[in-house]
């Protein structure tokens, strides 16, 4: 019987551990002591094993309250935003809410994949950039910021994600493999042809198919009798951590797709199919990352 959780938080660099004493992981008590540490901390579980008695759990410390890391006026179309509206906001919502983002950060070389949970304004303070400029660039985007349901509306909320997320991934996915199949048969032997990338391609949907699969038939159905019945407790914590793990597997897929397209930068006087190639892998790493962002740290959050 394990009696003690030892939990290893993570700062960056910086580790910090702390004991939680209970009846043991298997019986309810420890379990909910733990959970209920890490949501009052803001801690994400990034890893649990086990050893002599002793569970540890490494966490990831966020420095405020996740859900509300979204300011309100972001989520309503039509609302005027200044790039001062901009600077607090987490470059998860950002990607969201402003379609065409990614290409603003990329431009800005700001890793939009690693940091979605991080600000604007923190971001660019430890990387040196024009925090102001880059959200005066977001402002300028045509098509933002979009309509986000309400946070809490969970039926809303999920309705927007299998319509926006899960349907365009599988409606988009495999055009994009025929398109990267076609490419690498035809441009091959060019040097920075994307080699590999159909492959990948397929891999990411099948993936990702699985995954939706599992959110759509398991834990969305579950989501919504929990907030119908108004019975919100911690029994989904482990099937959301789960999913957790496989989002870091989709973001693992992501840095791969950016190393094989060389972060979507064509070369010069490529055809239109490699442009197209390129343009439709953009926007499918940005739509994962505004996928995984929505459930990570807006949906999962409200039931762990
Ligand atoms: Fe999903
Ligand atoms: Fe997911």
């Amino acid at each position: 019987m394990v009696d003690v959780c030892q939990i290893l938080v993570r700062f960056g660099f910086l580790q910090l551990s702390t004991m939680v004493h209970g009846i043991g992981w298997q019986g309810k008590i420890l379990k909910e002591k733990v959970w209920n540490f890490c949501r009052n901390w803001n801690l994400t579980i990034v890893n649990v094993t086990s050893c002599a008695g002793i569970t540890l759990l490494m966490v990831d410390w966020q420095p405020s309250g996740k859900e509300n890391r979204m300011q309100p006026d972001l989520r309503n179309a039509g609302t005027p935003v200044t790039p001062d509206d901009l600077l607090n906001q987490t470059i998860g919502a950002l990607v969201a809410c402003f379609p065409g983002a990614t290409l603003v950060f990329r431009h800005h070389h700001i890793g939009f994949c690693c940091h979605a949970g991080q600000t604007l304004a923190e971001l660019a303070n430890k990387k040196d950039i024009n925090a102001h400029l880059v959200a005066e660039e977001l402002c300028k985007l045509p098509k933002g910021p979009i309509n986000l349901p309400d946070l809490h509306d969970t039926d809303a909320f999920i309705n927007f994600i299998l319509d926006r997320y899960h349907q365009v991934h599988r409606d988009e996915l495999p055009e994009l493999i025929v398109l990267a199949r076609k490419v690498e048969a035809v441009h091959g032997d060019h040097p920075e042809a994307p080699v590999g990338l159909a492959d990948e391609l397929c891999a990411i949907a099948e993936n990702l198919d699985l995954h939706m699969k599992k959110e759509e038939a398991v834990l969305f159905p579950a989501m919504r009798e929990m907030r119908k019945n108004g019975a919100i407790s911690a029994a989904l914590a482990l099937p959301i951590h789960c999913m957790r793990e496989e989002h870091d597997d989709h973001a693992e897929a992501v840095h791969r797709l950016h190393k094989l397209t060389n972060n979507c930068q064509l070369p010069q006087g490529v055809c239109g199919s490699w442009r197209a190639l390129y343009s439709g892998t953009g926007k499918l790493i940005e739509d994962l990352v505004a996928h995984m962002y929505l459930e990570n740290a807006i949906l999962f959050p409200q039931f762990e």
